[in-house]
């Protein structure tokens, strides 16, 4: 018996040598030292022993399962000292190493154009309208008072879907529908997007975009559209800018006029941003055409108005110091970066 009690040892002592987790050590002690165990099961066979021997056993017994109870107490030490060094290895957050930026994006030119010019007007107590981009005929040209014969409605400017749908070439449309839909006092600017079908150069592209402003009241004036345009330009352009309209013809405002604001680079003395002009065009504007009114069930007699459109990638291209239109469409961040 005293041999079975020894080799338990010897063999419990080599089983510990390849322990290499806590569950292993657990199985291992259940083994040797469990209510079932191999120890346990030894010593129910000390009844067969002599009285002399009984004693001698049993404190053998008791020596060799008090050793294998330390040897597991300690290696079980060892096993939860080493995980949790390695738990801790794993977890370990090294605070030197640099963070993720997050990036931020900015306002595109055009928008920062457009927010300027509708603060501008909203300021003057002006309403935002809007119209769809796929627009029929009638409202794109019929009813603006461009008949059918005119140059604008010629198939090298206009996208037609059909013969009664275009994509809108101006945001001019929008003003009949403002009209039909509302009694004056009307005042609305209408930003938008138009289609033109031109070629792609430093100052066009087939997209761009328009603000169109309709101001339809009792004794509305020249005068008035005039110096809407006046502040209009020196919000933008800044104080010392100037504004001249020259003569033109557009079939929906009678007069009409071309809209120049003095250049934005040299101030009007004449340079290479205005083609030694010292004047840029920015937009088209007159007296909103009593057919127009009329067409519209206003009655030109009792009401008048004046009406504009100008160009949006202009505008941002001046304010923002822009010499290629193509720059605002290519989406290339180290451009759109510098506003
Ligand atoms: N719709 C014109 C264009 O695209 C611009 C324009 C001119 C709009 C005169 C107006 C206006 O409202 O009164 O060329």
């Amino acid at each position: 018996m005293k041999d079975q009690l020894n080799n338990i040892k010897i063999q419990a002592e080599k089983e510990l040598t390849s322990i290499t987790s806590i569950q292993e050590l657990e199985n291992l002690r259940v083994k040797y030292l469990g209510k079932k165990g191999e120890l346990t099961s030894v010593l129910r066979g000390m009844g067969a022993l002599s009285a002399e021997e009984r004693p001698v056993t049993g404190q053998l017994a008791n020596e060799i399962r008090a050793f294998l109870e330390n040897r597991i107490d300690s290696a079980r030490d060892e096993l939860v000292k080493n995980e949790r060094g390695l738990k801790l290895e794993k977890e370990v957050i090294d605070v030197t190493i640099p963070g993720k930026r997050k990036m931020l994006g900015r306002k595109h030119p055009l928008t920062i154009a457009l927010d300027e010019i509708k603060d501008v007007f909203l300021g003057m107590g002006y309403e935002i309208a809007e119209g769809p981009e796929i627009e029929l005929d009638y409202y794109n040209f019929e009813a603006l008072n461009i008949p059918k014969n005119h140059p604008a409605r010629d198939v090298q400017d206009t996208f037609y879907i059909n013969d009664n749908i275009v994509l809108r070439t101006q945001t001019s449309p929008v003003q009949i529908r403002v009209m039909e839909s509302k009694k004056p006092p009307i005042k609305i600017i209408c930003p938008g997007r138009v289609y033109r079908s031109d070629e792609v150069d430093a100052t066009h592209s087939p997209i761009f975009h328009q603000v169109e402003g309709l101001v339809v009241d009792k004794g509305v004036t020249m005068g008035d559209l005039i110096g809407t345009l006046q502040v209009f330009a020196k919000a933008l352009f800044g104080e010392n800018s100037k504004i001249r309209l020259r003569p033109h013809h557009f079939p929906f405002t009678e007069p009409s006029a071309e809209v120049d604001v003095s250049c934005w680079s040299c101030g009007g003395t004449g340079c290479r941003v205005c083609k030694n002009e010292g004047w840029i065009e920015i937009l088209g504007a007159g007296m909103v055409h009593p057919k127009v009114l009329e067409t519209c069930g206003i009655d030109p007699e009792v009401y008048s108005g004046f009406a504009f459109g100008l160009g949006v990638e202009r505008t941002a291209m001046g304010r923002l110091n822009i010499d290629d239109m193509r720059l605002l469409y290519e989406n290339d961040i180290r451009f759109l970066k510098q506003f």
